[in-house]
């Protein structure tokens, strides 16, 4: 992953900041329960859905060339969750930072003993299962099989509409 945008990351997770135009769009897009779990996303996991979300409708008029109406809402709300299946893992700015920079650093029997540590590997649990379970969480949340399926992808998209997701959420 690189520096320059994990460090950007960083700087968001510890200093996030939503306004109240960010909190009616988000009100715009989600239903209730769906609301009540992206407010269930720690500030910064909050502030990087949003950003997310926000990215994608930077590119609406060449994203709305290829989806839908209605895909395209399901886009932006998978965009604002996408994140959520860490939620149950309770990280620490300090936990994510040793994950980040585990994955910057090449590896060596030390790291891959730090790895081991329950503190780090907690992080690194959180990374391979908070897909696969916020496409749970958000089905529970009452919304669609396609924004399930498109959190269950982020990190490994297929379609078109999973791509511009990880896209997104690359940059931001
Ligand atoms: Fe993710």
């Amino acid at each position: 992953m690189r520096p320059l945008y994990r460090l950007r990351q960083c700087w968001k997770a510890i200093f996030p900041r939503i306004t109240a135009a960010d909190a009616a769009w988000i009100q715009s897009l989600l239903p209730p329960a769906a609301r009540a779990l992206f407010l269930r996303m720690n500030p910064g996991g909050r502030r990087h859905g949003l950003d997310t979300a926000r990215m994608l409708s930077a590119w609406e008029n060449h994203i709305r060339s290829r989806l839908s109406a209605a895909e395209y809402k399901e886009l932006l709300q998978a965009a604002l969750l996408h994140d959520c299946g860490k939620i149950p893992f309770r990280l620490t700015v300090g936990q994510r930072a040793a994950r980040v920079l585990l994955e910057a650093l090449p590896p060596s029997p030390r790291l891959n003993a730090l790895r081991r540590r329950p503190y780090v590997a907690q992080a690194l649990t959180a990374a391979a299962a908070h897909a696969a379970l916020g496409a749970e969480m958000a089905g529970r949340a009452g919304l669609s099989r396609e924004v399930q399926t498109l959190i269950a992808r982020h990190h490994q998209p297929q379609t078109p509409a999973e791509h511009l997701l990880a896209q997104a959420d690359d940059i931001c």
